[in-house]
C-alpha cells in the first residue's frame, strides 16, 4: 500500500493526455451557458415589449446568469487553487495566441458578469434565481445609467460570441488539419 502510494505519480502528471474532469464539465457547462445567455436574448428582442413571453425569458436570462456567475467562479478558483490538470504546453506563436485568447476571453466573462449585475440594480426590476431567493440589490435605480450598462452588456456579448466562435474554430483547425490532440483533451471521451 505505501509502495502503491511512494510509486503514484503527482496527480498534474498522471494523465497530461487531457484535462481533469472538473475542468472539462466546467469548460462545456460555461460555453453552454453563454451560447444559452445570447440566445435568450436575442429572441426576446424580436417580441413586442411588454409580452409574458419576453419578460419570462429576461427571468430565465437572468437565473442562468447567476448560475453562470456560480460556475465561473468555481472555474476560477479550481483553476489557481492547483486542482486544475495542466496539459501538455505547446511551443512558439500559438501557445502565445491561444493563452492570449484564452485570458481575453475570462476578462470579458468577468466584465460581462459585472456589468449583468449593475444594469439589473440600475434597472430596479426584480432580480430572482428561478422564484427561489432574491438578489439583494447593492444600488439605487438609475434608468439613464441602465442604458449605458445595457448598451455596454450587449456589446460585450457580441465581443465574447465571436471571439468564442474564433476559438471554437482554432480548436476544431487544430482537430481536422494539424490532427493533435488539443480538442482531445478537452472532451471526456476519445
Ligand atoms: C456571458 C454571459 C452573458 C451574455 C452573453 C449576455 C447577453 C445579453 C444580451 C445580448 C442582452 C440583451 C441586451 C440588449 O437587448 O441591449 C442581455 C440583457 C441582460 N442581461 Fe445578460 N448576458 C450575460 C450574462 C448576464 C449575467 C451574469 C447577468 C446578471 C446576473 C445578466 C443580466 C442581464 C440583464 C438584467 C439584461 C437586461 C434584461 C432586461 O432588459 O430586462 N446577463 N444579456
Ligand atoms: C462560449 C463558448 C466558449 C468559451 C467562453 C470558451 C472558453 C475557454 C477558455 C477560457 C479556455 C481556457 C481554459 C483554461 O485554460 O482554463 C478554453 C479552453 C479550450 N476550449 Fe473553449 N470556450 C468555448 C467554446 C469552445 C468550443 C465550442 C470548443 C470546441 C469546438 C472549445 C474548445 C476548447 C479547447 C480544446 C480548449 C483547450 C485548449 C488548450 O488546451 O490549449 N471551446 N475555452
Amino acid at each position: 500500500m505505501a509502495l502503491d502510494q511512494a510509486a503514484a505519480p503527482p496527480r498534474a502528471l498522471a494523465d497530461a493526455s487531457r484535462y481533469d474532469r472538473l475542468t472539462i464539465s466546467l469548460h462545456w457547462l460555461t460555453a453552454l451557458l453563454v451560447v444559452a445567455l445570447f440566445a435568450a436574448a436575442y429572441v426576446w428582442n424580436a417580441l413586442p415589449h411588454g409580452t409574458p413571453m419576453r419578460k419570462s425569458l429576461q427571468a430565465i436570462h437572468i437565473s442562468l446568469g447567476l448560475l453562470f456567475t456560480v460556475a465561473f467562479i468555481v472555474r476560477l478558483v479550481w483553476r489557481s487553487s492547483g486542482g486544475r490538470r495542466l496539459a501538455p504546453a505547446e511551443a512558439g506563436i500559438t501557445s502565445v495566441l491561444s493563452k492570449g485568447m484564452h485570458w481575453l476571453l475570462y476578462g470579458l466573462l468577468i466584465a460581462q458578469m459585472v456589468l449583468g449585475f449593475l444594469l439589473r440594480w440600475a434597472q430596479g426590476e426584480p432580480f430572482s434565481f428561478f422564484g427561489l431567493f432574491s438578489v439583494p440589490s447593492l444600488l439605487a435605480p438609475d434608468k439613464p445609467l441602465s442604458k449605458t450598462y445595457e448598451w455596454l452588456h450587449n456589446d460585450a456579448a457580441w465581443i465574447i460570441i465571436v471571439l468564442a466562435a474564433g476559438h471554437a474554430l482554432a480548436a476544431l483547425a487544430h482537430h481536422y488539419f494539424l490532427r493533435d490532440s488539443v480538442l482531445k483533451r478537452m472532451l471526456p471521451h476519445g
